[in-house]
C-alpha cells in the first residue's frame, strides 16, 4: 500500500497501459481519477478506448477495494479536462500523482502524412499532455508537490522511420518534462518521462509497419530491443511509473527513463 492517501490522475485509461496504471495505482491504495476520450479518431488504424472499456477499468479498479472518478474526455479539450480533475479532487481531497499517458498513432511513410494525421496527432499527443499537466499543477502545488510522469517512447529519444508526427511529439516531450521539471523544482513537483519500446497494446501491433520494412529492410534494426523479447508488458511500464512517482525517487526529476529492453542503446 506504498501510495495509500495519494490520488493519482491517468489519462487514457479505458485499456492498455493507461488501465494498468489506474489498477496498479488503486491495489497500492492510490485514489484514481482517470479518464479516455472513449472514441475512435478515423485514421488511427487500431482500436482505441471505448466507453465499455473504461467501465472495465472502473469494475477492476473497484475489484481490487480502490475509489476512481472516470469520465469520458478528450485531452484535447482543456476546459473539460480541467472540469474532470477538479470534480476528482473534490472527491479524493487532493492530488498527487499524474501519469499523461493518452496518444494515438499511426504508421505511414512521409508522403502518406496528411495535415489533417500531423495536427491531430500533434494536438493528442503534445498538446493533450500539456494540457494534462497545466490542469493538474495547481492540484499539485496545492498538495506541497507530486509527481508528473509522462508517457514518452523510444521515438522521444531515436528517430523511428514512418512514424514522423509521433516522433515529432514524442521529442517535443522531452523539451515539455525538462523545462517543467526546472520551474516547478521551487514546488517540490517532479516531472520525468518513461520511454517504452513496443509494448504488447492495441497501439503496439501496426499492420502496416511490417511490409513498409519489407521495402527497406536496412531500417528493420531500429526497432529490434537488444534483449531477447519483442514487446515489453503494459505492468513493465507501471513499474517504472511507480517508481518514479513514489518517494524512492524523490531526488529523480527532468530524466527520460527508458523501459526499452535495450532498444536505444544499440
Ligand atoms: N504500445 C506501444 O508499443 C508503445 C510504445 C511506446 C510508447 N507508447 C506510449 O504508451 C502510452 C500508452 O499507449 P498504449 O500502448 O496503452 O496505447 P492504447 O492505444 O492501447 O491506449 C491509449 C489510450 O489513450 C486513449 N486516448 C487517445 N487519444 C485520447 C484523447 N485525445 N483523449 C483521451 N484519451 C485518449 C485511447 O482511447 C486509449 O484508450 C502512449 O503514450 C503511447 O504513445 C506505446
Amino acid at each position: 500500500m506504498r501510495f495509500s492517501g495519494k490520488v493519482v490522475f491517468v489519462t487514457g485509461a479505458a485499456q492498455s497501459q493507461g488501465r494498468c496504471h489506474a489498477v496498479r495505482f488503486a491495489e497500492e491504495g492510490a485514489d484514481v481519477i482517470a479518464v479516455d476520450i472513449c472514441e475512435q479518431i478515423d485514421f488511427v488504424p487500431y482500436p482505441m478506448g471505448d466507453g465499455d472499456g473504461l467501465a472495465e477499468t472502473v469494475r477492476q479498479v473497484d475489484a481490487v477495494g480502490g475509489r476512481i472518478h472516470a469520465a469520458r474526455c478528450d485531452v484535447r479539450d482543456r476546459d473539460a479536462l480541467r472540469a474532470v480533475v477538479d470534480e476528482g479532487v473534490a472527491r479524493f481531497g487532493r492530488l498527487d500523482i499524474v501519469s499523461a499517458n493518452a496518444s494515438i498513432c499511426s504508421v505511414q511513410p512521409l508522403e502518406e502524412v496528411t495535415p489533417e494525421i500531423w495536427d491531430t496527432t500533434l494536438d493528442v499527443n503534445l498538446t493533450g499532455v500539456w494540457n494534462t499537466c497545466a490542469v493538474a499543477i495547481p492540484h499539485l502545488v496545492s498538495a506541497g508537490g507530486g509527481s508528473i510522469v509522462i508517457t514518452g517512447s523510444t521515438g522521444s529519444v531515436v528517430g523511428l522511420p514512418f512514424y514522423l508526427p509521433y516522433v515529432a511529439a514524442k521529442h517535443a516531450l522531452v523539451g515539455v518534462c525538462r523545462s517543467l521539471a526546472l520551474e516547478l523544482s521551487d514546488r517540490n513537483v517532479r516531472v520525468n518521462l518513461v520511454l517504452p519500446t513496443g509494448v504488447d497494446t492495441p497501439q503496439g501491433h501496426s499492420t502496416v509497419l511490417p511490409s513498409l520494412l519489407d521495402r527497406r529492410p536496412d531500417l528493420g534494426a531500429v526497432f529490434t530491443n537488444s534483449l531477447p523479447v519483442s514487446r515489453i508488458e503494459s505492468i513493465d511500464v507501471t513499474h517504472a511509473l511507480m517508481f518514479l512517482a513514489s518517494d524512492e525517487a524523490r531526488y529523480v526529476t527532468g530524466t527520460a527513463f527508458p523501459v526499452d529492453a535495450g532498444a536505444t542503446i544499440r
